[in-house]
């Protein structure tokens, strides 16, 4: 199955900016996150607030979409996640917004910020610093400050985990501190079970990658693993630099099933994983039994990976932290740098000559 690029030390050379430095520093960074959220001066009473919008764009705006995920049937309050230049009609004085963006910098997410400004929100930034940092506090608006110098994507937990923290102290969730001691522990074992020192016949997440290579990975997810089929997906592109795709159970039953009814050049390229967990509503469990029974033999391969953990939260973390290794394998097995996002900063800089004011109404 493998040459062994794996569990060669020179193999991970390769990672100029020390991602596997940062996943294998995941529980100090944790611990970090948490104690600084609770710090952060909260000013409106929780019976303030009656609707959530969460602004971020890829690996800040992914924070909001796994939150989502994890507290879906116990949200207190709408909670919507914002990816574009506008917010909706609804979001006034008594939304709390959410602004997530690592480098601060993201023109989306600031565009949004000057639109809650003008529309009275309470607002709160989860930032390392940049136009959103100095932006809101010049006007007094709580800055939950992040260490600079990490890639956005590699940054999760310095962006969910204050995320969390605000959702509980406003009163948007139930205090999660008995999920965040499970995610904690879900997180010692992850780094322990999938670090680069586990050999590639111990490691899961080593296997997978291997598996994965040479295919487009299409991740299928439902219910708590929908947002974190999309991590997966997000982090093969941008860690590996490889095509992949995602999709939810029970949509994908009434749509991209189809396409893989009768065998295919391209499904015969596809490996399927389906994020599983336990705690699935009986039928989703039961759709994904038979979709697999249905669509496997047109299909490269399908492997079915199940959340481990004592908590939702710590279930999403156990998958998101298995896909972040797949990921990062990924790429050292290919000899690609897993840390670079070069398209990505091409396209900003690009972007940034037009400027990114309102776009004027069509008259
Ligand atoms: C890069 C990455 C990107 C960024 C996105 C938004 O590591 O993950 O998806 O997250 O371009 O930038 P930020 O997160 O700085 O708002």
């Amino acid at each position: 199955m493998s040459d062994g690029v794996l569990d060669r030390r020179e193999s991970y050379e390769v990672d100029s900016l020390g991602l596997f430095e940062v996943i294998g520093n995941s529980v100090a960074i944790f611990e970090r996150a948490r104690a600084g959220a609770g710090t952060v001066d909260l000013v409106w009473p929780q019976e303030a607030i009656q609707n959530v919008a969460i602004a971020g764009m890829g690996g800040s705006g992914i924070a909001g979409d796994l939150a989502v995920g994890v507290w879906r049937e116990r949200l207190r309050h709408p909670v919507s996640v914002l990816r574009d230049y506008y917010v909706p009609g609804w979001v006034g004085e008594n939304t709390l917004v959410i602004l997530s963006s690592y480098s601060g910098e993201t023109e989306e997410t600031l565009t949004v910020a000057s639109q809650a400004t003008e529309r009275n929100a309470p607002c709160v930034a989860i930032t390392s610093g940049g136009k959103l940092g100095t932006f809101y506090r010049d006007m007094g608006v709580p800055v939950i400050d992040l260490p600079a110098g990490l890639q956005p994507r590699a940054a999760i937990l310095e962006l969910l985990v204050p995320l969390a923290v605000v959702l509980g102290r406003m009163g948007v969730i139930a205090p999660p501190d008995a999920e965040l001691d499970d995610a904690r522990q879900v997180l010692v074992d992850s780094v322990d079970v999938l670090g680069p020192a586990i050999p590639t016949d111990q490691n899961l997440a080593k296997q997978v990658a291997l598996g994965l290579l040479d295919s487009v990975p299409v991740i299928w997810g439902a219910e708590t693993t929908a947002a974190i089929a999309q991590r997966w997906k997000c982090q093969i592109n941008e860690n590996a630099e490889l095509p992949a795709y995602w999709a939810v159970l029970p949509e994908a039953d009434h749509n991209e099933i189809c396409a893989y009814g009768d065998p295919s050049t391209v499904g015969r390229m596809t490996q399927m994983v389906l994020l599983r967990d336990p705690h699935h509503h009986r039928q989703v469990q039961r759709r994904i039994e038979l979709t697999r029974e249905l669509i496997a033999p047109a299909l490269g391969g399908v492997l079915e990976l199940a959340a481990d953990g004592n908590t939702p939260f710590g279930r999403m973390l156990d998958l998101v932290m298995l896909g972040d290794y797949v990921s990062l394998y990924m790429a050292i097995a290919r000899g690609v740098d897993p840390g670079p996002v070069d398209m990505i900063g091409r396209l900003k800089l690009r972007l940034a000559e037009t400027g990114y004011g309102r776009t004027p109404d069509p008259v």
